[in-house]
């Protein structure tokens, strides 16, 4: 109220002060105006008088100067008139003025002496009174004076009535101004202000969340104040929501990891360091396509699960730059931020040459180790060169890291995959203070399978060195242990899972790797349109649908996931013509020979089941033999019946838990080796040998018929599975881990 009152008594003084100025000007100028105006006609009537007058004053006729008075004497405002003689005596007046005037006038007899008009203003009968007093004279001298009494007082009405007139309109105004300050206020500031601590008021209990805040035009007085506390109140919404949500989340037995729960843990434990992450494979690659450059995300599961990790933790990812277009992507430091549409991390490309990649990659690593590790009946090769590479290529990428992390106290650092069994060690030598992890993306076999790598001591001795080795289960985690219990000199704890060698403890622990479950990127759709669109898009007539989503590696089992589906298509030939399976394949390491050979196998493959089968509308096998982006898998996934997983052995694989968080309507089966390690946590799914493609035939039967009771109970649990034990955990366990190592554990 006080900013009101204090308004309208300021507007009121500054109209006050513009009134009374522009009173006074008025009435000045009017007052100048009459009195000119009064002057002018008094003179014209005394010279028009004295030409009549003179004469008779000369002749001395005394009773026609009483009648010329008498008749001037009458009109309006004309007070009335005196004739004198050159001595000042009066000759004759109006009747009524004489006793009024005292004599001799003063003007009349200085306007005779000085033979000039004399005026001025008198007060008769309390009025206002002009006096003109005009000399008359013959050819020598002074005869007379003629003095004409003007009434001067409607002049002083006149200026009384301007002044009355003005204070009536400010006495308007002014009223006017205290009735629209008050609406005014009242509607633009008050109102707004009182609503606006209304709707605070409530937010401050925690009731007005949903309510949307008052909204104001642009320009609007209190449009900045708003937006900025509009913002305040949503930062305000937000922390409310985790403080909900974490409560919510305390009173599980075990809270829910989110990308924001991991930031902020990251947050905290790492007190705002960099995450330093290293793998061969890079994130995103860019491709030259034409003329143009493309970003693409390769298949595998490294990137599905670390891609969001980075995304949430920000830091540096150091990696291959394997495609051909990447170098005119980076910067003169070999770096980029990504995602390319929301960049939160730094890339740092790795360049290798031709024969590094061949002997490190290809040889070493992907002939060498991965079946190896594997053990499918892929006899692993192990060649000089390769292993000479290997260890070049290790040495490059530890120096890419050391130089990343020259500034950094204790940087955490985290090592992907079998790629680099040499880094931890050759890191640790430089950086005792890093905190140093490996996780191994594949399966660790027994030692006796182990043992016939000729750089077996040397690779378990550069793994040694980190200080966390992680494997996907336990189960890895114990042919870990009995592999460097067999091969090297150490001490091991089987309580605490560690190895200790040389002073330095390795902690060997399992870390179930999962993917990112948002709810909120997948959307409902009518699941049975979905499905004939795509079948249309395929050329495919079919009632059912199942997909595989595969690189092509020998490792995954796909000539035995067909075997079962022709079996099943002989055992159960009611399904000819009505179950279609899409195999979503992305070529894989095609410069190694086994690999050619493994998609010449599989395109013959398809080709003579669908010889077999194929009708003119149907087929049983569509074989999608290309690189194929999240958005399109995704559309199988949710259109899809069954989706198959046959890993002949696999580290964890994604695809099966990919398939079931895009599974939002709660349905669909997975069919899943059991030498997976996703078929640990994944027990709803329907496991199967995939090596018994009799049994994997009934299982695909099985899937079909089910229930959807059934099915959908099963696929519910798997989804509260993956929804609980999704990546963040993975990834906010393994960086606690680290993060929480002492000082003395790591330096060694
Ligand atoms: C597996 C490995 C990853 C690898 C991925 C794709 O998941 O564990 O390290 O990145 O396959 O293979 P690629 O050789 O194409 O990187």
């Amino acid at each position: 109220m006080k900013i009101t009152i204090r308004l309208i008594v300021s507007l009121i003084f500054v109209v006050a002060l513009v009134a009374v100025v522009f009173s006074f000007y008025q009435v000045s100028n009017e007052n100048d105006r009459l009195t000119d105006e009064l002057k002018r006609r008094t003179i014209i009537l005394a010279e028009s008088l004295q030409e009549t007058v003179k004469p008779l004053v000369h002749s001395n006729s005394i009773p026609k100067l009483n009648r010329i008075v008498e008749r001037f004497g009458n009109r309006e405002r004309l007070k009335g008139i005196i004739v004198y003689d050159n001595q000042g005596n009066v000759l004759t007046s109006t009747p009524d003025l004489m006793p009024k005037i005292s004599q001799p006038l003063p003007d009349a007899l200085s306007s005779i002496t000085e033979n000039r008009p004399i005026d001025g203003f008198i007060t008769i009968d309390g009025r206002r009174t002009y006096i003109y007093v005009l000399p008359f004279s013959d050819e020598e001298e002074i005869t007379g004076a003629l003095a004409i009494f003007h009434d001067a007082s409607y002049i002083d009405v006149r200026l009384k009535d301007i002044w009355e007139n003005n204070l009536i309109r400010f006495l308007t105004l002014s009223a006017l101004i205290v009735v629209i300050t008050l609406l005014v206020v009242r509607w633009s500031i008050t109102g707004p202000i009182a609503q606006f601590a209304e709707w605070m008021r409530e937010l401050r209990a925690g009731k007005g969340k949903s309510k949307q805040p008052i909204a104001f035009s642009r320009g609007d007085v209190l449009a900045p104040l708003i937006s900025e506390v509009t913002h305040l109140a949503k930062s305000l919404s937000i922390a409310h929501a985790k403080a909900e949500e974490e409560a919510r989340l305390r009173v599980q037995a075990e809270a829910l990891w989110t990308a924001n729960r991991l930031k902020e843990h990251m947050r905290v434990e790492l007190g705002g360091k960099k995450l330093f992450l290293i793998s061969n494979r890079e994130p995103y690659m860019h491709i030259q396509d034409g003329s143009s450059i493309k970003c693409i995300t390769p298949a595998g599961g490294l990137v599905t699960a670390l891609d969001p990790v980075m995304r949430a933790c920000d830091g540096v990812w150091i990696a291959h730059g394997s495609e051909d277009a990447d170098r005119e992507t980076v910067d003169e430091n070999n770096k980029l931020r990504v995602p390319p549409e929301e960049p939160a991390y730094i890339l740092r490309r790795i360049w290798l040459t031709k024969e590094e990649e061949n002997g490190y990659y290809y040889g070493f690593a992907n002939e060498g180790i991965w079946p190896l590790c594997h053990i499918t009946h892929t006899r692993p090769i192990f060649r000089l060169e390769d292993w000479v590479y290997y260890q070049k290529v290790n040495e490059k990428f530890a120096e890419a890291l050391l130089e990343e992390i020259a500034d950094e106290e204790s940087p955490l650092v985290l090592i992907q995959d079998y790629h680099f069994a040499l880094l931890p060690l050759l890191i640790k030598e430089k950086r005792p203070d890093a905190k140093v992890a490996i996780f191994w993306h594949i399966p660790w076999p027994n030692p006796e399978a182990y043992g016939i790598c000729p750089w077996r001591q040397e690779i378990l001795i550069g793994m040694l060195g980190a200080d966390i080795i992680g494997f996907h289960i336990q189960f890895h985690c114990n042919n870990f242990l009995d592999t460097v219990d067999r091969f090297l000199e150490s001490k091991i704890n089987w309580e605490q899972f560690s190895v200790e060698r040389g002073g330095h403890i390795t902690r060997v622990n399992p870390y179930p790797i999962s993917v990112d479950f948002d709810i909120s990127a997948s959307e409902r759709k009518d699941i049975i349109q979905r499905k004939e669109q795509l079948l249309k898009e395929i050329g495919v007539q079919a009632r059912y649908l199942g997909v595989g989503v595969d690189r092509i590696d020998y490792t995954k089992g796909i000539p035995e996931r067909f075997r079962a589906i022709e079996r099943f298509l002989e055992k159960y030939p009611e399904f000819v013509g009505e179950f279609t399976f899409v195999e979503l394949g992305a070529p894989s390491r095609t410069h190694i020979k086994r690999y050619r050979e493994l998609m010449t196998e599989v395109e013959e493959m398809v080709d003579k089941i669908n010889w077999r089968f194929r009708t003119k509308t149907w087929k049983p096998i569509v074989f999608l033999k290309a690189h194929h982006g999240h958005e399109e898998i995704n559309r199988f996934y949710k259109a899809s019946d069954i989706c198959m997983v046959t890993s002949l052995h696999d580290g964890m694989n994604l695809v099966a838990k990919e398939f079931i968080v895009s599974r939002d309507n709660e349905d669909g089966i997975l069919i899943l080796s059991q030498f997976t390690g996703a078929s640990r946590e994944l027990r709803d799914a329907v496991i199967i040998n995939p090596y018994d493609i009799e049994a994997a035939a009934d299982a695909i039967h099985l899937s079909l018929t089910m229930e959807t009771s059934e099915s959908s109970e099963r696929m519910k649990r798997m989804r509260a599975v993956v929804k609980e034990h999704n990546i963040y955990r993975w990834a906010g366990n393994l960086i606690t881990d680290l993060a929480r190592l002492r000082a003395a554990d790591i330096s060694g």
